[in-house]
């Protein structure tokens, strides 16, 4: 398969936003705009002596000259024409608070107050923003765990299948892949499903801006057939912190809503440096993607391998291991399953970082993830493995007995959880007499990660037990207001 077109290679190596702030910088203009700092000239010394001053100069305001990021009719709009054609997507729309604004602008774009969506129980926290914000139903879908590899996958086909054959009322279904682990659904199945259905698919694809651009990396959601898709470019790709880009190609969601509520959740002061790095990140992967990824895949398939054979209490899953269980898998994402060496993943971060100077994005008690992006060399990789190495000759003892396992807890929403969001009935109970009463907070058990209770939803016996077993074995409940979970916050109302 050749994903991208060789034919607009000479249109693809423009960078219209990067080529006018590098003119507009290069012309030394006397600022009488914001911000203070003046093209650099009043930032702090100590920064400016260690990161230079130039590169302040691209931190600029709108003027005509620059461009509007809310009204693009200049360089912003050219550089987003020109990311819709290299995602091969009817739109493309930059963003400068990461894919959190997107996750939030699908919800606002695609749904109304009292639509229903189905979603995952583990879905990034910008997804309950978009919720709450969008006063939707959520409808949702339990995640399936592997307990001999300590992961949570994506939903699948099956699962979605399963939700909208109940709730056929469902506006929409909000699908997160990759995962943070590199795991990829069966989104083409899924996409031919709702449209079939006339259900619009919306994708949290974060982890994948680099996908469209190597055929040894797994199907993209926008080539799958996702209505609406909203990537990190700075998590994989080279564009500055909080530079994403949602992708448009539907026949069902209305184009001038995203615009206008994309442009509702963002800054009137977006940083100029970071919509630059959005664009020239799409120039370097449209250009230079296919062999950037290449080096990267390799590296990254000698750590994984290199791993599984010399390191005895450490493990990693591969891509045939996932094609088996009906997944695919975006093999730039290194997860290494620790517990054998007595550990947590926590731990060996830990260790990796105060000993070894190497930063990780991601462990769990389990795993580690080790993200690999465009700027990975295998010098890098040969670091991390080497490492890994001598923290597993030193430290092998008892595998702890923790079990990723999420209850099987059957309720029901009773409220949106914007209603409660709302509300000024919300009142504390103690956990024990919790039962029946409508949640009102979020609680979150580490692991698995996945929250055991979500506001709107009625507090049954089983959830209670399990909250308080959670507790009491001592395990990090994310959402707590105290150290002990002992109460719990209900609406009052009921
Ligand atoms: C699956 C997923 N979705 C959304 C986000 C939010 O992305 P951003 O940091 O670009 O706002 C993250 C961040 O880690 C994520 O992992």
């Amino acid at each position: 398969m050749n994903r991208i077109k060789n034919s607009n290679l000479t249109k693809q190596s423009k960078a219209p936003v990067f080529d006018t702030l590098l003119s507009h910088a290069k012309r030394d203009v006397i600022s009488f705009h914001c911000p203070g700092h003046k093209n650099g000239r009043s930032i702090d010394k100590e920064l400016k002596d260690y990161v230079g001053q130039e590169v302040f100069k691209f931190d600029v305001t709108v003027f005509d000259e620059v461009d509007s990021l809310h009204d693009p009719v200049g360089p912003i709009r050219k550089a987003q024409e020109l990311m819709a054609e290299a995602y091969g997507v009817r739109h493309s729309l930059f963003l400068v608070n990461g894919t959190s604004s997107g996750n939030m602008a699908m919800f606002l774009s695609a749904c109304n107050p009292g639509d229903s969506i189905i979603v995952s129980r583990s879905s990034h926290k910008s997804i309950m923003t978009g919720i709450i914000m969008s006063g939707v139903w959520p409808i949702w879908v339990q995640p399936k765990i592997d307990q001999n590899l300590d992961l949570i996958f994506s939903m699948t086909y099956d699962q979605v299948k399963e939700a909208l054959d109940k709730y056929p009322e469902a506006k929409a279904v909000l699908v997160t892949s990759p995962t943070y682990n590199g795991i990829v659904t069966e989104l083409s199945k899924i996409a031919d499903l709702c449209h079939r259905r006339g259900k619009i698919l919306l994708v949290d694809e974060a982890h994948g801006a680099h996908l469209h651009f190597n055929d040894r990396l797994p199907e993209s959601a926008v080539e799958a057939g996702a209505d609406l898709c909203v990537q990190s470019t700075h998590k994989i790709l080279s564009a500055m912190s909080q530079g994403s880009a949602l992708h448009f190609n539907s026949k069902l969601v209305d184009f001038n809503r995203v615009k206008k509520v994309v442009s509702m959740l963002q800054t009137t002061s977006p940083n100029y440096l970071t919509l630059a790095t959005l664009d020239l990140a799409r120039r370097q992967v449209f250009l230079q993607g296919k062999k950037d990824f290449d080096k990267v895949l390799d590296a990254a398939e000698w750590g994984r391998s290199y791993i599984n054979k010399n390191i005895q209490n450490m493990k990693c899953f591969d891509r045939k291991e996932m094609n088996k269980l009906g997944f695919d898998l975006d093999e730039t994402k290194l997860t290494v399953n620790v517990t054998k060496t007595g550990l947590s993943g926590y731990e060996v971060e830990s260790i990796l970082a105060r000993e070894y100077r190497i930063q990780l994005d991601y462990a769990d008690l389990f795993n580690l993830v080790a993200i690999h992006g465009e700027g990975t060399i295998k010098a890098d990789v040969e670091a991390f493995v080497s490492a890994l190495e001598s923290i597993s000759k030193k430290y092998h003892g008892k595998q702890k007995n923790w079990i990723l396992k999420i209850p099987t807890l059957s309720t029901e929403m009773v409220m949106k959880p914007r209603d409660v969001f709302l509300s000024n009935s919300i009142t504390k109970v103690r956990l024990k007499k919790a039962v029946g009463h409508i949640a009102a907070q979020i609680l979150t058990p580490y692991p698995p990660g996945i929250p055991v209770v979500i506001p709107g939803e009625r507090i049954t016996q089983e959830i209670c037990d399990c909250l308080m077993d959670t507790a009491s074995k001592g395990i990090r409940i994310s959402g707590q207001e105290n150290d002990k979970l002992r109460m719990v916050k209900v609406f009052t109302n009921f």
